[in-house]
């Protein structure tokens, strides 16, 4: 039975998945703050309802925390002997910068400080997996110079936009450190083809909201429809790194620094 860890499993695409991978027969823990979701998603899952609950974890974590990142590891590593896939897709849109508890923006805390404490650290569970694939939700193709090293946290000249790419990049970039050490790894950065009628979880102005709602419900896709890819993609994983759109295989961002872009983030983790 294949073990499928998913950050973010309790709403939008996450949850289509976890219904999806319970469904199928996996074993699946889900990752998210809410386990009244959680226990909504139980009862969507199709086939042998009890089957599926005994198949099914919630870990009840708030992923924008390092602590709280390193607990989830931690359990995993001490009640897990392996992960097929890692899907990583916890998502909280924030407009303006925010500090957390701990003192980092919090959504380089959620959306690449989390991420890389996930890859790095459940790097043992995924060797032990005989084709072990994460599916990493940050949409591909950031330009190669979008990390600003000097200030990772956007202290100064903080907007949504740079945010966004600089974060797009770095998990890009950590594709090339997870892959490094294991070469038999699957490492895909993916986003949707097109705009996807899910929670879109976060704290944002009037205007985005707005657009978001009426976007999505003229234009978007139901998240069921739109995991579709990541499906085939955890089914049939080719080790080494790709990005995604939808289904649409795209090619990498290079850039004349990439191994040192890398190295570098994992210093500046490192010094957590
Ligand atoms: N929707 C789109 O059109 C679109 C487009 C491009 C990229 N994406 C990417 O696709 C992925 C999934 O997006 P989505 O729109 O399907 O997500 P969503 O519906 O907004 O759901 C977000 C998920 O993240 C969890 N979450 C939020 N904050 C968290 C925190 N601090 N700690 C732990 N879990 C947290 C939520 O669970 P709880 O409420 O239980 O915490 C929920 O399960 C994201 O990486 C997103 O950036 C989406």
């Amino acid at each position: 039975m294949r073990t499928i860890v998913i950050t973010g499993g309790t709403d939008g695409m996450g949850a289509a998945l976890a219904r999806h991978f319970l469904s199928a027969g996996d074993r699946v823990v889900v990752i998210g703050r809410s386990r009244a979701k959680f226990d909504a998603l139980l009862t969507t899952v199709t086939g042998d309802d009890r089957s599926a609950k005994q198949r099914a974890e919630f870990i009840a974590a708030d992923l924008s925390s390092v602590a709280d990142s390193r607990r989830v590891v931690e359990h995993l590593r001490a009640h897990h002997e392996r992960i097929d896939a890692l899907v990583l897709a916890a998502s909280f849109i924030r407009q303006r910068r925010h500090t957390t508890a701990e003192g980092h923006e919090a959504s380089w805390a959620l959306f690449f400080l989390s991420k890389y404490l996930f890859v790095t650290g459940l790097a043992p569970l995924l060797r032990a997996a005989e084709r072990p694939v994460i599916v990493n939700t940050a949409v591909p193709g950031a330009r190669a110079g979008a990390i600003d090293f000097d200030d990772l946290e956007m202290r100064e000249g903080f907007t949504f936009t740079r945010s966004n790419a600089q974060q797009r990049r770095a998990n890009e970039l950590l594709g090339l450190l997870a892959t490094g050490e294991n070469p038999g790894l699957a490492y895909v950065t993916w986003g949707p083809a097109r705009l996807v009628r899910s929670s879109f979880a976060g704290d944002v102005g009037k205007g985005m909201k707005i657009a978001a709602a009426v976007l999505g419900r003229l234009l978007g896709q139901r998240p069921d429809a739109a995991v579709g890819p990541i499906i085939d993609i955890v089914g049939a994983p080719a080790p080494g790194r790709a990005a995604y759109r939808g289904a649409k295989k795209l090619t990498l961002t290079v850039g004349d620094h990439d191994d040192r872009d890398a190295a570098r983030l994992a210093a500046a983790v490192g010094d957590e």
